[in-house]
């Protein structure tokens, strides 16, 4: 493809996954977060030629089955509301907790002030995130699971 073309482009169209969403298209609201080496990144922001060599996570790879300990405290506290933005955010949140296992709220609305859910489902947001840090053993490292 055109080395130009936004990741997000790539990942939706061309490779069929789906799970990561288009939001704003601007950068701005956080919906197209996936990780680039375990980093935080916006696919639509990223251009496929910033990714050569580098490892791309989507919310398809974050866990096998979909139990990672984000996804499991995500349906204990039932977070989306239409659902649009929450790759987005279970995204971030990974990012999160890999680099801070077990995060204060402040910590938690640092990380995910880029992330906008226009149902404002931001309270269930972090009470799953804090139910995530005390569920994770330190044993179930993205892509190890
Ligand atoms: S779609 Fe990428 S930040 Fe909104
Ligand atoms: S759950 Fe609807 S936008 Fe976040």
């Amino acid at each position: 493809m055109d080395p130009q073309t936004p990741l997000l482009w790539v990942l939706r169209d061309n490779l069929q996954l789906t799970g990561t969403r288009y939001g704003c298209g601007k950068g701005l609201c956080g919906s197209c977060t996936v990780h680039m080496d375990g980093v935080p990144v916006r696919a639509c922001q990223l251009p496929l030629s910033a990714t050569e060599g580098r490892g791309i996570t989507t919310i398809e790879g974050l866990s096998e089955h979909g139990d990672h300990p984000l996804q499991n405290a995500w349906r204990e506290h039932q977070v989306p509301q239409c659902g649009f933005c929450q790759a987005g955010q279970v995204m971030s949140a990974a990012a999160l907790l890999e680099q801070n296992p077990k995060p204060t709220d402040k910590d938690i609305d640092a990380a995910m002030s880029g992330n906008i859910c226009r149902c404002g489902t931001y309270q269930r947001i972090r009470a799953a995130i804090h139910t995530a840090a005390a569920a994770d053993k330190g044993e179930d490292k993205e892509g190890q699971r």
